[in-house]
């Protein structure tokens, strides 16, 4: 029997625990978190998950300002953006919606927003931060992964992990941060001379490469954990890298499309806004849920 683990419920807790903090915190220095999240040219996957991010914010009390560009603004004026939002004093979080068109440099992003306002955690100081083990925030996919595998097998002392795809966004972040946990890690990607091999030695398989249904039931080791981050539109329908209904008979524990990582990256976005408001305002984020969330 396998386990399908509820990401949206699991979401839902974390919410509620951001809006009673953003609330209490309201009470007391009267200043809400405020993000402010760039969109840049007409993707329309980019446009629903950014839609996703400010009405989670706004539902939890997190004020948000959505700044939309046409897809011609050059690399000049991306810097500028971001710059200006750096200097703003009411706006305590950036997000930059990626991917950017192809001919702005995301470099850009990584390097320019303030390390202090970097809700997403991937910036080159924040990753830094992490690589040293000294990080407060975490990149928001990889950190909801950490907190699920913390909460169903909690010690991860010598799992063997393999990751698919070597993202800035997921796959890098979580290595580090699964190595920090003693885990053996294993990150293969499209130059892997052979990925199902890799994939059948796992316990924790975490698979982050946006090819719809890649990851077959031959491919895993019996009783594993399967993480499935990625999400595409097949006919119509949202679908996850991960062979769902054939692989779930081999596993442990899996994590469904939609309704899995998804919602805990989103959660995850509004537990680093609210961190980096508080540090911002020399508060604790020493708040009992946020430590149990690390
Ligand atoms: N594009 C896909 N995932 C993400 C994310 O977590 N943050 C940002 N800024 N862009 C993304």
């Amino acid at each position: 029997m396998t386990y399908i683990i509820n990401g949206k419920l699991i979401a839902e807790e974390l919410l509620s625990s951001i809006k009673k903090e953003v609330k209490d915190k309201f009470e007391i220095i009267k200043m809400r978190p405020k993000i402010a999240t760039v969109l840049i040219g007409n993707n329309s996957a980019s446009k629903v998950y950014v839609n996703a991010k400010l009405k989670a914010a706004e539902n939890v009390g997190i004020n948000t300002e959505l700044l939309t560009f046409n897809e011609d603004i050059n690399n000049k004026k991306l810097s500028e953006i971001i710059t200006t939002l750096n200097e703003r004093s009411d706006i305590t979080g950036i997000l930059v919606q990626l991917p950017l068109p192809k001919h702005l440099d995301e470099q850009i992003v990584f390097e320019t927003i303030n390390y202090k306002k970097d809700v997403d955690a991937f910036g080159i100081y924040n990753i830094g931060l992490l690589n040293h083990w000294k990080s407060q925030i975490m990149p928001c996919t990889p950190q909801g992964i950490l907190f699920i595998l913390k909460k169903y097998l909690k010690d991860l002392s010598g799992k063997k992990v393999v990751i698919i795809g070597r993202s800035i966004i997921v796959g890098r972040p979580l290595a580090s941060i699964l190595i920090r946990e003693n885990c053996t890690v294993t990150v293969v990607h499209s130059k892997t001379i052979n990925i199902k091999e890799e994939c059948s030695l796992a316990d924790i398989l975490i698979v982050a490469t946006g090819v719809p249904n890649l990851i077959k039931a031959d491919w895993v080791k019996k009783n594993s954990f399967v993480i499935d981050v990625g999400i595409s539109r097949v006919n119509n329908k949202i679908v996850g890298d991960v062979d769902f209904e054939n692989v779930k008979n081999f596993t442990s524990f899996i994590t469904p499309v939609p309704g899995g990582i998804g919602p805990l990256t989103v959660a995850n976005l509004l537990l680093n806004t609210l961190k980096l408001f508080l540090i911002q305002n020399n508060l604790s984020s020493d708040v009992a849920f946020i430590k149990n969330h690390n």
